[in-house]
């Protein structure tokens, strides 16, 4: 009898293929209001949980779930799933750390570029015949050289920052802690966000960090600064930032996460200074086989009562 898994949000088909050789899948869908009703049949014996960092395992699911061992969440950030409940019940809880770095770092860096280049104008700007119509486009903002500020420097912070030293750009960073790197600390975001010109936000989601960056780091980063977000969108006071676009108060931003998703809010969707993506940070072929590959080696280590790869609680 092969032990019975809830897979939450599916991983690519190649991982669940392989899930199905050692385990008896139930597979939910993505309406999350009937997730409980839909676990009901099986939810006795599920001792195996797998999700994803958008999905994540809400409180009254795991609850309902009395055999769980362990939840293995395709994502680095573990924001969405009940680590309190877990850590109580002794549910172990593992991540994708690490494969993802590039890509996110990646990221950031296209939406600073496209942000303050207006690219995402520019792309408009030909599509749409107002280059023929109206002339050159207006002049964007220059970006090499420029003070970036960092909020987190761990490990996605890093890569971020090692992209950034190639565009000779003065780096610092914001974080609770002085991390071994050779760029200035600020322990006051607010000191920070008055000495840059741009700014990207790295940090973990969760409680510890929800609305980080409010109206004051805003303000202070001033009318001629760039924010660029890939870390969750709970991290920033999302009113506060949308009024600071639309009224010119920022100059621009660049955004791959929100705090409801999909959902954008809709002051956002016409306002040209913006550059939005729907959070694919990590959305490459490459780095989402090597996370779904991270997630399955977990819980097959978890199944053949090996160590797990990497744990978070
Ligand atoms: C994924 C992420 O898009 O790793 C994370 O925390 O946000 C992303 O890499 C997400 O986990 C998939 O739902």
């Amino acid at each position: 009898m092969k032990p019975d898994l809830l897979s939450i949000e599916p991983l690519r088909p190649q991982s669940m293929e392989e899930l199905a050789q050692h385990f008896t899948v139930h597979q939910l869908s993505m309406d999350k209001s009937t997730w409980l009703e839909q676990a009901k049949p099986v939810a006795g014996r599920v001792r195996f949980v797998q999700t994803t960092g958008f999905s994540g395992c809400p409180s009254a699911l795991m609850a309902a779930l009395p055999k769980l061992e362990i939840v293995g969440c395709m994502g680095v950030g573990v924001d969405a799933i009940d680590l309190a409940q877990a850590k109580q019940r002794g549910i172990a809880v593992t991540n994708t750390p690490e494969v993802l770095n590039d890509d996110v770092a990646d990221l950031a860096i296209a939406l600073l570029l496209m942000t303050a280049r207006h690219l995402g104008l520019s792309e408009r700007y030909v599509r749409d015949g107002r280059w023929k119509k109206l002339g050159n486009q207006a002049l964007a903002t220059k970006v090499s050289g420029k003070r970036l500020g960092i909020v987190g420097m761990g490990r996605i912070g890093k890569v971020i920052a090692k992209r950034a030293q190639a565009f000779d750009m003065d780096i610092s960073y914001h974080a609770r802690h002085r991390a071994d790197v050779p760029f200035r600390h600020f322990p006051d975001i607010l000191a920070m966000a008055r000495a840059i010109d741009f700014m990207i936000v790295i940090v973990p989601g969760g409680p510890a960090t929800k609305n980080l960056i409010n109206a004051s780091v805003i303000e202070a980063l001033g009318p001629k600064a760039i924010f660029v977000n890939v870390s969750r969108g709970s991290v920033v006071d999302e009113p506060a930032l949308v009024t600071a676009l639309v009224t010119g108060k920022l100059a621009g931003a660049g955004l791959d996460v929100f705090a409801d998703e999909p959902n954008v809010p809709e002051a956002l969707l016409d306002l040209d200074n913006v550059v939005l993506t729907p959070h694919v940070g990590s959305g490459t072929q490459e780095t989402r086989g090597a996370m779904a590959d991270l997630v399955v080696n977990n819980l097959r280590a978890h199944l053949d009562g090996k160590p797990l790869l990497t744990r978070v609680g």
